[in-house]
């Protein structure tokens, strides 16, 4: 018999084709035909209001920013055709670690293409064949992957629990080389991690700590660094992992740090070395991004008052939510179902809102999601609408009453 490596893709045709066969528009393949703002492109040939973007600041349409990039493409041309370590960095390359040094006041920052190459890159180099990773069992698959990789031993506990995460430490063989792995916001739920408790169990321990502040840079802590800063713990954590693909409104990835050896990483880890650097428009577009982030007082203050308002609005509509409480810019409204959760994501998608379906295996649990996130330049009005659009669509699914 002829091998078919694509029979264990065979459960999930089938389910693809059966939630597609009631006519339903395809969730994981919408395209955006235009995009006018942080908040508004047209999808379908209709007017939508972006709520899944974790384009939390709005610095996608941000004038200074735009300018930065059509510069450097100009002063630049568009790539760089190489590796950091070779012909790939440029004066914004630099330009954009010092910037990263200066948001986070710390003395390291290595730029990489993605956020996911920096957990990749990161955690399987600190972390190799004889170490052990103690992880958050709902880390993005990002950081598995760095583990698998690195092909350290792996460790998981339960979500969000100190003494879990307490007693797998005690577990660690005398002697062993340990990395704690955490993310300040869960991009699932919404829900923050209790890091002061945790990094301080973590030290405790003499492990070092690795934050992935994807979903807090620029919103979370008061000037934006994320819950390591908020919760007081930021110069106890070793390694913040972040990316440009959220708050800083393009693509990319870093770490930083204050280790005294960081640099060398440079040139042993692999998704650093063996990929190409990024385009000049885009570090010169992080690094104007980034700098204007530290002055997001105002900006973070109303992303804020805009998460409140749609939890609460929401909740009082009669949905079941993630957190009980809005923790981040995430709001996560939970689904009986897949097929339910892709009837009401459609029923919105007609409304004109877009939000994320999100479903196994990328979330916990096996619950079927649907995660907003909002953005600081979503208007009051705006946030009114979307309550609207889901009172809507929830009652024509019956998802509420
Ligand atoms: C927690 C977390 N880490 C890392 C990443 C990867 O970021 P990027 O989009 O830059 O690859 C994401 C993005 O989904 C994320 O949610």
């Amino acid at each position: 018999m002829m091998t078919d490596l694509f029979s264990k893709f065979d459960a999930l045709i089938e389910q693809r084709e059966h939630l597609l066969s009631t006519g339903l528009t395809d969730p994981f393949n919408l395209v955006m035909e235009r995009v006018e703002s942080p908040t508004v492109a047209i999808c379908n040939g209709q007017r939508t209001i972006l709520l899944g973007t974790y384009n939390y600041m709005g610095m996608t349409f941000d004038p200074d920013v735009i300018a930065s990039g059509k510069q450097a493409l100009d002063d630049y041309g568009s790539g760089t055709t190489g590796s950091r370590v070779l012909n790939g960095t440029y004066a914004g390359h630099k330009a954009c670690e010092e910037a990263l040094k200066t948001f986070y006041a710390m003395d390291h920052a290595m730029v990489f293409s993605t956020g996911y190459q920096a957990n990749l890159g990161i955690i399987s180099t600190i972390a190799g064949k004889d170490d052990y990773i103690v992880l958050d069992i709902d880390s993005h698959a990002s950081i598995y992957d760095g583990c698998a990789l690195g092909n350290a031993n792996i460790v998981p506990f339960r979500h969000n629990d100190v003494e879990a995460l307490e007693k797998r430490l005690k577990r660690i063989p005398d002697g062993a080389k340990t990395l704690v792995v955490l993310e300040g916001v869960y991009s699932m739920l919404g829900d923050i991690a209790p890091l002061k408790e945790m990094v301080a169990v973590a030290k405790a321990a003499g492990a070092m700590v690795l934050v992935d502040e994807a979903h807090s840079m620029g919103f979370i802590g008061e000037h934006g660094r994320g819950v390591a800063e908020a919760h007081g713990v930021i110069d106890d954590v070793d390694f913040i992992i972040g990316t440009f693909s959220k708050s800083v409104g393009t693509v990319g990835g870093f770490c930083v740090s204050n280790h005294p050896k960081f640099e060398i990483l440079r040139l042993v880890c692999r998704p650093y070395v063996f990929t190409a650097s990024l385009p000049p428009s885009v570090v010169a577009t992080a690094a104007t991004s980034i700098g204007k982030l530290m002055h997001g007082a105002d900006k973070r203050a109303h992303l804020w008052d805009n998460s409140q308002k749609l939890h609460a609005g929401l909740k009082a509509l009669g949905f079941t939510l993630g957190t009980e409480t809005p923790q981040s810019a995430i709001i996560a409204v939970i689904m009986p179902d897949l097929e339910k959760g892709a009837a009401m994501w459609d029923a919105l998608l007609r409304e004109g809102l877009y939000v994320n379906l999100a479903r196994p295996p990328a979330t916990p649990a096996n619950m079927t999601l649907l995660r907003c996130s909002l953005c600081a330049e979503h208007s009051a009005d705006q946030v009114d609408q979307i309550l609207g659009m889901f009172e809507a669509a929830g009652r024509a699914t019956g998802c509420i009453d």
